[in-house]
């Protein structure tokens, strides 16, 4: 009987690699939270596991139209959970959050969520939220329509036209500072995809609001990545000429 029911929540693996990887690592709830999502219509199955990381894992998923999805899980596990708490400590926004190992992540995933919302509204190029249940999050799979998902800026080898990349990534930041009042936290080279010409920012579960406490060091730490980058191709910014730029960004937004 059990077997049979594990077999069932198990159903929205589409193969025995993303199985086994899945059984590896989450719980009885996790799967169950991801057969919820699935039965709410919001894909049909989880067919691979674009990456592991170590709070995550992406996996691409279809829809019952053959759309591609991207599914974020989080793990829950200590390191996650101490990893988490000074991005949530200090945004009002997550003040209520028990400090239960699960319920802080469960937080981090509607956080990551919320932040993908005020990306959409403030029109930053991000993956558009779909749904979220506990510590899983459905999105835009951003990606070819064969099914690979865009690279990271730091994988790309070919050239790219680093000024007009430079250009799309100040929007970005501004649009996040100036209309959806976040900083992303933990921007490099390493949370932007580039896809069809377009830079699109990911990995926005610690965002913090511009109220955190330490917003304005994230701001910084933020900044000084996105330097070193562009530095590395070519195009010599400070952070102090940043600033400027995402200042003069914002009259034209
Ligand atoms: N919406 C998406 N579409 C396509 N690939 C994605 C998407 N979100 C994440 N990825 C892939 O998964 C990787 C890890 O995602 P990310 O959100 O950065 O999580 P982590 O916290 O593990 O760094 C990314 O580098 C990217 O390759
Ligand atoms: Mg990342």
């Amino acid at each position: 009987m059990q077997e049979k029911e594990d077999k069932e929540l198990t159903k929205e693996l589409k193969d025995e690699n993303v199985r086994k990887v899945f059984q590896r690592v989450f719980d009885n709830q996790t799967i169950q939270t991801i057969h919820s999502l699935a039965m709410k219509g919001n894909f049909k199955q989880l067919e691979s596991l674009v990456n592991e990381g170590k709070e995550a894992l992406v996996f691409r998923a279809t829809d019952n139209s053959g759309n591609y999805k991207a599914v974020k899980v989080y793990k829950i596990t200590a390191s996650t959970f101490n990893n988490m708490l000074p991005y949530i400590q200090g945004d009002e926004r997550f003040r209520k959050i028990k400090h239960e190992k699960s319920d802080l992540v469960f937080a981090w995933c509607r956080k990551e969520f919320k932040n993908l919302e005020a990306c959409m509204a403030a029109k930053v190029s991000a993956p558009m939220p779909i749904a979220f249940k506990d510590n899983a999050l459905v999105m835009e799979f951003i990606g070819d329509s064969e099914g690979n998902s865009a690279p990271i800026l730091k994988t790309i080898v070919s050239e790219l036209d680093w000024q007009d990349c430079y250009n799309q990534t100040i929007e970005g930041i501004a649009r996040m500072f100036y209309k959806a009042k976040i900083v992303h936290a933990d921007l490099s080279e390493y949370n932007l995809l580039f896809h069809e010409g377009k830079i699109v920012f990911i990995d926005v579960g610690q965002a913090v609001s511009l109220s955190h406490p330490r917003a304005k060091e994230f701001l910084e730490r933020d900044l000084k990545n996105i330097s070193n980058f562009f530095s590395k191709k070519g195009l010599a910014k400070n952070v102090q000429e940043i600033k400027e730029d995402l200042k003069k960004t914002k009259e034209s937004l």
